[in-house]
C-alpha cells in the first residue's frame, strides 16, 4: 500500500463520497464569478471536482496535483477535458497564467514548515497576473474533526454535490 492515501487508487476513489455535502465548492465558484476570473489555477486539485465545475466557457482552468491516483480520477471525470491537468506542484505552473489561484480542501495545510509556505507563496506570485488573487482556507487544528465524521447521508448536500457523489458511486 502506498504511504500516502492520495496515491492509493482505492482510497482516492472514496474521496468524493467521503467529501459529500461540502459547502466550499460553491463558495470558490462564486468567488471566481465575482472576480471575473478568466484563468484559474487549482493547486492540489485532487479528484478535480472544483476544477471541472470552474472550467466554464471563456475561463481557462489548470489543475495541478502531485498524486497520480487523484489526477487519474480528475482526468476521467465528465467534463475533465475542459481542464488542463498537470501532474506536479505549484513549481510546474507557467508564469503569469492566472488571475485567480485557489487552494481548497485545506491544501494550504499541507505546507507545514515556514520555508515550504514561503516557497509556495513565491510560486503563487510568479503564476499570478498583476492584480490577481489567491484564495484558500484552513481548518481549525484544535477541532477533532474525526469525532464529527458520520456514516449518515449528508442532509445539506447541494444538487451539484449529490450529482458528484452519484457519479463516484457508479465507478
Ligand atoms: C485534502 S485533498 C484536497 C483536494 C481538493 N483540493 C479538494 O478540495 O477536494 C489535498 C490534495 O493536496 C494535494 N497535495 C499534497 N501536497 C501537495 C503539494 N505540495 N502541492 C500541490 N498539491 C499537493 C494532495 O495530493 C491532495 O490531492
Amino acid at each position: 500500500m502506498p504511504d500516502l492515501w492520495t496515491e492509493d487508487p482505492r482510497l482516492a476513489a472514496l474521496y468524493d463520497i467521503e467529501c459529500a455535502g461540502r459547502w466550499d465548492h460553491d463558495l470558490y465558484l462564486a468567488l471566481a464569478t465575482e472576480l471575473g476570473a478568466a484563468s484559474v489555477v487549482d493547486i492540489g486539485c485532487g479528484t478535480g471536482v472544483f476544477a471541472v465545475d470552474a472550467a466554464a466557457p471563456g475561463r481557462r482552468v489548470i489543475g495541478v496535483d502531485p498524486a497520480v491516483a487523484m489526477l487519474d480520477l480528475a482526468r476521467t471525470r465528465p467534463g475533465g477535458e475542459r481542464v488542463e491537468w498537470i501532474h506536479g506542484t505549484a513549481d510546474d505552473i507557467p508564469d503569469s497564467c492566472a488571475d485567480l489561484v485557489i487552494m481548497m480542501g485545506h491544501v494550504a495545510q499541507y505546507f507545514v514548515a515556514d520555508d515550504q509556505w514561503t516557497h509556495l507563496l513565491g510560486q503563487v506570485r510568479r503564476m499570478l497576473m498583476p492584480g490577481g488573487h489567491l484564495a484558500f482556507e484552513t481548518r481549525n487544528p484544535l477541532v477533532d474533526w474525526s469525532a464529527r465524521w458520520t456514516h449518515a447521508p449528508p442532509r445539506w448536500a447541494s444538487p451539484r454535490r449529490q450529482r458528484d457523489v452519484a457519479i463516484s458511486q457508479q465507478r
